[in-house]
């Protein structure tokens, strides 16, 4: 009889044990009131910049790191990694606010289907060193292409929107773009 009772007093320690484990297990979790991290309202923003990529020249920004399967014709497997600079105006000489860096990737392989995966990296005043993330399929020829904003650092925490993609100059000989982006991105 004390032996069924000694057994019974364990498994009670031990499920209280696991009981307790599983608890403290979740506690690195809490729930925090957002104005203690100073966000306030949600706000949306509007901004239009202008995105250079440079394949030509001597200062290339865009600079291919895996070349195209090569039996494509849509350059399937490609990927190059960018470091474009973000412009007011249309000129590359316009005000420079900002650079879009990461790489873009030929995924497609019935059409032109790039997946873009950039920072937009704004260094212009109060927006200096905050950035938005870019996630999208961009399909490069239609008018319009619309890609995600997944996310945000700095000012741009907790960021999330589309951006609008249209070609505003394109050089076949060099492969050298403009591109007018329109950004909408919710944060705080
Ligand atoms: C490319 O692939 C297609 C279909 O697999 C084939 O018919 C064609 O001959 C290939 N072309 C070259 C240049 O390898
Ligand atoms: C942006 O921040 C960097 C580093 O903090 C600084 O060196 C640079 O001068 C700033 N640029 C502008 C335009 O304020």
């Amino acid at each position: 009889m004390a032996r069924v009772c000694l057994t019974l007093a364990f498994q009670f320690i031990f499920c209280f044990f696991i009981i307790f484990a599983t608890a403290d297990d979740e506690s690195f979790v809490r729930t925090v009131d957002r104005k203690l991290l100073g966000l306030k309202k949600e706000k949306l923003s509007h901004f239009r910049l202008y995105w250079h990529d440079i394949l030509g020249g001597r200062n290339p920004t865009a600079v291919p790191v895996v070349p195209p399967s090569s039996n494509s014709s849509t350059a399937f497997g490609m990927i190059s990694v960018i470091d474009d600079p973000l412009t007011l105006g249309p000129q590359l000489s316009s005000k420079m606010v900002g650079r879009a860096q990461g790489f873009y990737a030929s995924a497609s392989q019935q059409e032109v289907g790039l997946l873009m995966a950039m920072n937009f990296a704004f260094m212009e005043g109060k927006y200096n060193g905050s950035t938005i993330t870019v996630l999208g399929r961009n399909t490069v020829f239609p008018k319009m292409r619309e890609m995600p904003v997944i996310g945000g650092s700095g000012l741009f925490r907790f960021a999330r929107g589309y951006v609008q993609a249209r070609t505003h100059r394109f050089d076949p000989t060099t492969g050298d773009a403009v591109v007018e982006y329109n950004c909408y991105v919710m944060h705080y």
